[in-house]
């Protein structure tokens, strides 16, 4: 960023200085050589500008989160936020008190699952499954949070995803081209179509006005617009989003606090799914993803640095890692 700034500014000296020496030996009078500066200096603002504003870019855990307005969690309209994949039902649950319950490898081992299913509602996200994890991430799934690109692995398991608990609420997200009525790719029909056949599953999807809230959040949590700045929004951004509209208290379980992975001791390789014991390293993907300036990517750590702003002001508190001393 800053050395991009350094070629720019040094282009524009040297291209004035061409400006200027040409023209005055000609003859030229000094009204067009202030016109030719005026439009110079007015070009090289329009680059500096544009290099600006399109490429933002994120310093890791340099984030000021500013600390503005809270967003308001409770004042929101939930029939206009998430559309029924059928009918015209509305997404009416609320729960007094909700476990968010990540996909990370933290809690194999914790023999949790009990507490767990204990809990009044449970959000689990994607694919992560409970067949087989039960001892320790429970069974039980009030509401599921699944991204676009999960679509295809929830579905085509629908005895794990959709045949499991007796009640369970799916809730898709991601761009409206992929998932309104008629989009490209049919992903909503294969939803209505594979969902169907079980009258326990209640399917909604994030309605486009509400997607625009998600990003508006971001931005105005970062001060970073989410387009411009590259970034994905990750699944845990909207389950968060989500559960705190829906539950009145929420304890998350598994998800690691924003310094986590650059406090050198704590370093140990540790899967990003606990479903995929030899999948991707946590902490690993999290430092690349942050750092990433090629392409678009997701701020996990910047996502958990917002979380650890919203746990300052709302009934939020996270376990396996602790985040806080006093929880
Ligand atoms: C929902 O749909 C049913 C029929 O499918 C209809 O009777 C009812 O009036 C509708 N409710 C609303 C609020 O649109
Ligand atoms: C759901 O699971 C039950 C057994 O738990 C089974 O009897 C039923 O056929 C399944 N439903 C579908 C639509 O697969
Ligand atoms: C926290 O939850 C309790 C109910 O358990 C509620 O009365 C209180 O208003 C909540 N506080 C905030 C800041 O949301």
């Amino acid at each position: 960023m800053s050395r991009k700034k350094d070629l720019i500014g040094k282009k524009d000296l040297s291209g004035k200085k061409d400006l200027i020496g040409k023209k005055d030996p000609t003859g030229a009078t000094g009204q067009q050589t202030a016109i030719f500066l005026l439009l110079f200096t007015l070009i090289t603002l329009l680059i500096l500008y544009s290099s600006n504003t399109s490429r933002e870019s994120f310093q890791f855990s340099a984030l000021k989160v500013k600390h503005r307005q809270p967003p308001n969690f409770k004042r929101v309209d939930i029939r206009s936020g998430y559309l029924p994949v059928r009918g015209n039902k509305t997404l009416h649950l609320h729960c007094q008190r909700c476990v968010v319950i990540t996909s990370s490898s933290h809690l194999i081992g914790s023999h949790l699952g009990a507490t767990i299913d204990d809990s009044e509602c449970t959000v689990r996200m994607n694919d992560a499954p409970t067949t087989g994890y039960e001892k320790d991430v429970g069974s039980k799934t009030t509401f599921r949070v699944v991204a676009h690109s999960s679509v295809y692995r929830v579905l085509r398991r629908p005895q794990e995803f959709l045949n499991k608990t007796q009640e369970t609420t799916l809730i898709f997200w991601g761009p409206p081209n992929k998932l309104q009525e008629g989009s490209k790719g049919g992903l909503l029909r294969v939803i209505q179509h594979t969902t169907g056949p079980f009258p326990n599953v209640a399917a909604y999807v994030v309605s486009p006005g509400k997607m625009k809230t998600f990003d508006d959040l971001f931005r105005g949590e970062t001060g970073k617009d989410r387009e411009k700045s590259r970034s994905w929004l990750s699944t845990g951004w909207f389950t968060m989003g989500i559960a705190m509209e829906l539950c009145d208290r929420v304890h998350v379980y598994g998800m690691v606090p924003p310094n986590y992975c650059s406090r050198r001791a704590a370093v140990h390789k540790l899967a990003y799914h606990y479903y995929e014991p030899k999948g991707p390293d946590e902490c690993t993907t999290y430092i690349q993803n942050e750092r990433s300036r090629r392409g678009s990517h997701h701020r996990f750590i910047t996502e958990k640095l917002v979380f650890a702003h919203w746990a300052s002001l709302y009934n939020i508190t996270f376990s396996h890692p602790r985040w806080f001393q006093d929880q």
